[in-house]
């Protein structure tokens, strides 16, 4: 199947940064899946160049519009190259081959009669580069909640694009293909601001000529975003090119919520009117905001070299973060102080420690060469059941283009793994003769979890499975897809190595100032704490095969002696999930909706690292159901529910039977 995906074209007014980087990098972990699942991509990027806003800045700069914009361009493709971007074609406006299909276009529009000469009398936004009608001001200002700047009034000769004449057949459109505007909540958003009523949009301007000319009255230039929109079809080469015929209309077009309004507004509308296909599928993902709450964004000055943190922490790291921090329908907070975090806990300790623990132990058991695995127990059929549920759940979260959603079930597998490795205690089978081909089968299903995480993650992390198909002395051929949730598939006597940890641990402080370092905040450094034991058997090879050989585990030191009747104070029973959702701004905090004995209550519970809110909907869990409400974020929690942890590892307690919510435990 074809599939054929697009990034918004970028203005290059400034270097790009990690809130625009998002776009991208999601984009190509869809692309990069697409791939692995056998699909003909087309992966599409570029920059938009013909606004008003870059000739602001370049005369600011006293610099040509041209050469000021090919020095950022630049900047955008070699942030691309340097967070492993698979894009195949990078459009810019400039280019002949986009001027000669919006010309084209503009004309047959206007030669129909869909765009009109009339007078413009209004508002403009040059930051936003969009057209306001006074009735829509705030206090005079760009109504755009994220902007608010000035705005300035135009009045001048420009030509008009009929949108009000399409309205209803747009409508229609929407209403009859759901999946057209994704998520839902950009979707009821756009159906009421259509049903609100459009007006013809102002089409050309000629207040200045930075742009694409119309051809039939040259003293406009095309409004740039008609100009812009047209860029998901001139680089295919509309109307005869190959690759026009093969992939439009596009599966996917990526972008921020905020220019969803163009995208599933007026881009649908033009090609309604030149009776072209329309896309089947425009999703608007929510913003990077800084830890203060506001949008990242260069005109807030509180964005951070891009390149910089490349080097500091890895392409492979800076995607899995951006990827992993964006939940459907809700926006994703960056800050260094996250990423490291995130580094630390999911990818140095989660991941990274399961494979050097693991490979640690085939190289000391078994000098390095895999050993044939012998019969499953009940514990590898469970893994195998979970790997085709986690396989299946990236498959349907990938459709549903939640990159989060995907991450999080490769994790599920993950701690699983880190389970097994305490549950079958190698260090122990070692020791024992007649044990060794247990041992055998454990040491294999080791290797196989590395090769399926390879595989899993790489349309997330391009560059990890390579690092770790080479640690297993396997190449890259063996990254298919559909053997994700197979054990069975390499080879007996494989030379695997312990090699270098594939996520060294961060110490933040290492690149703050010592001031800033003061203000590394204490529920950081506690979340280090509690996961530090595990990320120094990464770092220290030595002291890791200590630990492995001894399988000690530390525990928590059992209270203080209590009476029957003490315990009976405490009322805890079976509460069925009827909702869950991950509490904003946090990374730890699930909000639950249950039902207990006929009530409903809410309850807040810090699971959010180890479940998907999908995961829990459903499940029937034990609840402390007679705690004091307490208030947490602002949330009131009415009760607390039971879950079981050691080292990381953390699951909640379930009941299998069909017990009702409200049923006693004791
Ligand atoms: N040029 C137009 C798009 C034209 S597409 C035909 C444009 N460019 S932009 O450079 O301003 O923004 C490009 C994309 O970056 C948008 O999807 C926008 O939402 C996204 N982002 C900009 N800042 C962002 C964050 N802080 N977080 C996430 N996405 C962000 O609009």
């Amino acid at each position: 199947m074809k599939y054929y995906i697009t990034t918004p074209i970028f203005y290059p007014n400034a270097s790009p940064h990690i809130g625009t980087a998002y776009t991208t990098v999601a984009a190509d972990a869809f692309a990069r899946y697409h791939r692995m699942k056998g699909d003909d991509v087309y992966f599409l990027t570029g920059t938009d160049e013909n606004a008003q806003k870059i000739v602001r800045t370049a005369e600011s700069k006293g610099m040509d519009p041209k050469r000021y914009v090919d020095g950022i361009v630049e900047r955008f493709k070699s942030l691309w190259e340097e967070l492993d971007i698979s894009n195949d074609d990078f459009i810019r406006t400039t280019e002949e081959r986009h001027h000669k299909v919006v010309k084209a276009l503009f004309t047959k529009l206007h030669d129909q009669g869909d765009i009109y000469k009339s007078e413009y009398e209004g508002w403009y936004c040059t930051p936003c580069e969009t057209f306001w009608p006074e009735s829509k001001l705030i206090d005079g200002k760009c109504p755009n909640p994220d902007c608010g700047r000035e705005v300035e009034l135009l009045k001048e000769e420009s030509y008009f694009f009929k949108l009000s004449k399409y309205q209803d057949v747009l409508l229609k459109h929407i209403q009859e293909h759901p999946e057209f505007i994704q998520p839902v909540s950009r979707r009821n958003e756009m159906i009421r601001f259509i049903e609100g009523g459009l007006e013809d949009l102002c089409v050309s301007r000629t207040t200045f000529q930075w742009g694409i000319q119309v051809p039939f009255d040259p003293k406009h230039v095309v409004y740039v975003w008609l100009d812009a929109l047209i860029n998901y079809i001139s680089a295919l080469g509309f109307p005869d090119g190959e690759l026009y015929k093969k992939y439009w209309p596009a599966d996917v077009h990526l972008m921020g919520k905020d220019i969803v309004r163009f995208h599933a507004v007026i881009w649908p509308i033009i090609l309604i009117a030149l009776g072209l296909p329309l896309p089947k599928e425009v999703y608007g993902h929510g913003w990077f905001l800084s830890k203060e709450g506001g949008k990242i964004s260069k005109s807030r000055g509180n964005v951070q070299d891009s390149f910089e943190l490349i080097q500091r922490y890895g392409s492979d790291a800076i995607r899995y973060f951006l990827l992993h921090e964006m939940q459907v329908g809700t926006d994703g907070t960056y800050s260094e102080d996250n990423l490291v975090e995130r580094l630390n806990s999911d990818l140095a300790n989660d991941l990274g420690n399961f494979v050097s623990r693991s490979l640690a132990m085939i190289v000391k058991y078994r000098n390095g060469l895999l050993p044939k695995a012998s019969e499953d127990t009940a514990l590898e059929q469970e893994l195998k059941a979970l790997s085709q549920e986690v396989k299946a759940k990236v498959e349907e979260r990938m459709e549903a283009l939640d990159p989060a959603g995907a991450l999080e079930s490769i994790w599920r597998l993950v701690a699983r793994m880190n389970k097994y490795v305490d549950e079958t205690a190698p260090w122990a089978l070692a020791k024992q003769e007649n044990s060794q081909a247990r041992l055998d089968q454990v040491l294999h299903t080791f290797a196989e979890a590395i090769r399926i995480f390879a595989i899993l993650c790489a349309p997330f992390m391009p560059k990890l499975p390579g690092k770790m198909l080479q640690l297993l002395g396997v190449d890259q051929e063996m990254l298919r897809w559909e053997e994700a949730d197979h054990w069975d598939v390499l080879p007996a006597g494989i030379q695997v190595e312990k090699g270098q940890p594939l996520f060294p641990r961060i110490d933040l402080s290492q690149w703050k100032t010592e001031g800033e370092n003061q203000n590394v905040n204490q529920e950081q450094n506690n979340a280090q704490q509690s996961t530090e034991k595990l990320t120094e058997q990464a770092q220290d090879q030595t002291s890791s095969e200590n630990q492995i050989s001894e399988g000690k585990l530390e525990f928590e030191p059992i209270k203080e002696e209590i009476t029957i009747d003490e315990f009976a104070k405490i009322d805890l029973r079976v509460a069925k999930i009827l909702q869950a959702g991950k509490v904003e701004k946090t990374d730890k905090l699930m909000k639950l909706e249950i039902e207990v004995a006929g009530e409903k209550r809410t309850i807040v519970s810090g699971i959010a690292q180890h479940y998907a809110p999908e995961d829990l909907v459903g499940k029937s869990v034990v609840i402390v159901a007679n705690l004091k409400p307490a208030k947490l974020r602002g949330i009131v929690s009415q009760g607390m529910i039971l879950a079981a942890s050691q080292d990381g590892v953390l699951e909640v307690l379930t009941v299998n039977k069909d017990l009702p919510g409200g049923a006693r435990v004791k």
